[in-house]
């Protein structure tokens, strides 16, 4: 089974489909890329320097049989490395981790609360981009006034910008922003985040993968309520990259493409829009970030 695909700004196509490893140790990172790439039909797969988990997907890429050509990978700028030298120099340590001589997408992590910082990490993110060691760039966490600044700047436009994204966020603003400048909007959290984590919020329950009108919608389709949120992505035109080091569960999250949403069960979905982030606001967050 192949995944859906969308064509980014860059030219670059992206599978819309990917594996997240947020939270996943190296070893357990390495078995689950190998797994997704050879047994479950990945091609796309999301790590971050702040996972500390990039020599887990290289290792799991070099040990898969999948081609490297094949498989789509993005990696992501944490906060300390922002800035012009910092950014090229922390894109150089990703490949090395990842033992890989190019990216398919790399991002910034969050949009630090500093403008001349933040335009910074981007004129680096263009000179790794014209260097064709990151094929596509974008950023995450950038709200409409974030992406504002790149479009009035006039250079290069993020590819991608990643945001948490689930149904009970659903970030109208940002997609109607992103739709009107040609720039894709994929989903962290599409499952509603993990039970005990979020950034800055401990203890989060996670309400979606038990909520009663996913459930519902599960039950008609012969699905998990994980395989429904999985469509309700598809469906909307957002790249998705739900997390999990669980064979089953890598496997499951994959087999989504013999079953559609009816447009009730969207509106029936609509209905869990109350706005709850599982992480912090991207203005009120600037973890890590270089004080000099
Ligand atoms: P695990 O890695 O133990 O499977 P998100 O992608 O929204 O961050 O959510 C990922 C969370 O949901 C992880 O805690 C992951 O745990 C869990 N998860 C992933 N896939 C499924 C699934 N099909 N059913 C239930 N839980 C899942």
């Amino acid at each position: 089974m192949t995944t859906p695909e969308i064509t980014l700004n860059s030219g670059t196509v992206i599978p819309q489909l990917g594996l997240g490893v947020w939270q996943a140790t190296n070893d357990e990172t390495e078995h689950a890329v190998r797994f997704a790439l050879d047994d479950a039909g990945y091609r796309h797969i999301d790590t971050a320097a702040a996972y500390g988990n990039e020599e887990g997907v290289g290792r799991g890429i070099a040990s898969s049989s999948v081609p490297r050509e094949d498989i789509f990978v993005t990696t992501k700028l944490w906060n300390s490395d922002q800035g012009y030298q910092p950014a090229l120099d922390a894109f150089d340590a990703s490949l090395t981790r990842l033992g890989l001589d190019y990216v398919d997408l790399y991002l910034i992590h969050w949009p630090l609360q500093d403008p001349a910082r933040r335009l910074h990490t981007w004129e680096a993110l263009e000179k790794i981009a014209d260097s064709g060691r990151a094929k596509a760039i974008g950023v995450c966490n950038f709200e409409p006034h974030h992406l504002q600044e790149l479009v009035d700047r006039g250079g290069m436009l993020p590819a991608v910008d990643q945001v948490e994204l689930h149904p009970h966020l659903p970030q109208h603003a940002i997609r109607d922003f992103a739709a009107l400048h040609g720039i894709a909007v994929e989903s962290w959290s599409p499952l509603g985040g993990t039970s005990n984590s979020g950034w800055g919020k401990a203890s989060k329950p996670n309400t979606l993968l038990d909520d009663p009108v996913i459930a519902r919608i599960g039950e008609r389709h012969g699905k998990s309520a994980a395989q429904v949120l999985i469509r309700w992505h598809l469906q909307n035109g957002l790249i998705v990259i739900p997390k999990s080091v669980h064979d089953s569960r890598i496997a499951q999250n994959f087999d989504v493409f013999d079953f559609s949403l009816t447009e009730q069960d969207l509106d029936d979905i609509a209905t869990l829009d109350d706005g709850v982030r599982v992480g912090f606001h991207p203005d009120q967050m600037n973890l890590g970030a270089p004080t000099g």
